[in-house]
């Protein structure tokens, strides 16, 4: 097929990371410079799409001026809310917009779209896709790196070396003032982050989602190391952990929205009233979304970006951009969105932190 001239959309959608603009800029250079095609890059999101005039503006190489690759967030927009398959209106209604989207890809004349982003995304550009006969890549971006098949998506690497700078930082002054500190990171149901940057900044107690803790091995871990003539320990809880009837822990934003937070709270006074430790919480929040991306996630990105107008060159739809081992590759999206990963009990980080002794309150 003669591709020179055809129409490339691209879009970030969800919340954004560390990396994003790296991938854009990726699909960029390889569409335009490697195929002779033009990018759209479409703004917002899906809310791009669902907004009249659509909101769309063409990508050159040239309209980056040499800081791209050095900028969190992304220079499109994003959107974490609204799904165009039941979208609330203002008055309260809830419709099915999706046609609104599927016009959109028409009337911008695109020959494929390239949509960068997480699982609940993946899920919704996807049903578009076969809704309307589009030809749909993904490239997995997500802090939480939950997506099912890729080792690694765009925005994790970052986060992780934001939570361990965190821990860096919080130890001289847990050891200063002989106090226990608690970190809470993200990650919504996964404990990807909390794990690997508690093996990296030295975390004493780690708690995640995917093993139950007790407040009673918490203390004896605490009890330990006092014993063991230190003064202080560093605690890192991901935001999803849940209380010690089994609740999960969440907060009502002014928007009505529920999102997870206040269980680095919790476990900092409950451990304070088990032990009697003098504790401190930090909440990281969304430092570990922005920021300077990490050379690991500029390259992950820059791969997975010119790898998905391959894709979009060899003909291959319905697949998402992943990377296993040394490679990158691509998988049927169904797959990885099928294929939601939690952290797993007997993979190599986790059997290092327990060989480390780090304590997962669950011994
Ligand atoms: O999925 C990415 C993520 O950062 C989660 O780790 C976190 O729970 C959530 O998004 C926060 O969303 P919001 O930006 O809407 O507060």
């Amino acid at each position: 097929m003669e591709l020179a001239g055809k129409r490339i959309g691209v879009l970030t959608s969800g919340g954004d990371c560390a990396g994003l603009n790296a991938v854009v800029r990726a699909v960029v250079h390889r569409a335009v410079q490697g195929y002779g095609m033009k990018v759209i890059g479409i703004e917002q999101g899906t809310a791009g799409l669902l907004a009249r005039p659509v909101m769309a503006r063409e990508l050159d190489p040239s309209i980056f001026t040499g800081d791209i690759l050095r900028r969190g967030g992304t220079i499109l927009g994003t959107t974490n809310k609204g799904n165009p398959f039941s979208y609330e209106m203002p008055d309260g209604q809830i419709l099915d917009r999706s046609e609104e989207i599927i016009e959109a890809y028409r009337e911008l004349e695109l020959h494929a779209l390239i949509g960068i982003g997480g699982d609940g995304s993946m899920a919704i550009l996807r049903r578009l896709a076969e809704q309307g006969g589009l030809n749909f890549i993904g490239v997995p971006k997500t802090i939480d790196n939950d997506l099912g098949h890729t080792e690694v998506s765009v925005g994790y690497a970052t986060a992780v070396d934001i939570a361990t700078q965190a821990l860096d930082q919080l130890q001289p002054t847990a050891a200063s003032h002989s106090r226990v500190m608690v970190l809470e990171v993200m990650g919504r149901d996964a404990g990807h982050i909390a794990l690997n940057a508690g093996v990296a900044g030295g975390a004493d107690i780690i708690l995640i989602p995917e093993v139950k803790y007790s407040l009673a091995s918490i203390k004896r871990k605490i009890e330990r190391t006092y014993a063991e003539g230190r003064n202080f320990l560093l605690v890192i809880v991901a935001e999803a952990v849940r209380d010690e009837e089994g609740q999960k822990v969440t907060e009502t934003q002014a928007s009505g929205a529920v999102t997870y937070g206040g269980i680095g709270e919790y476990i900092g006074h409950r451990i304070a009233e088990e032990t009697g430790a003098e504790t401190r919480v930090t909440v990281l929040g969304h430092l570990q979304r922005g920021g300077v991306p990490s050379a690991r996630d500029r390259i992950m990105g820059s791969t997975f970006g010119v790898h998905a107008v391959d894709l979009v060159a060899a003909g291959k739809f319905d697949r998402l951009v992943a990377w296993s081992g040394r490679h990158c590759f691509d998988v049927p999206l169904q797959e990885a969105i099928a294929g939601y990963r939690a952290v797993q009990p007997d993979s190599s980080v986790m059997l290092t932190a327990r060989g480390l002794g780090i304590c997962f309150g669950d011994d």
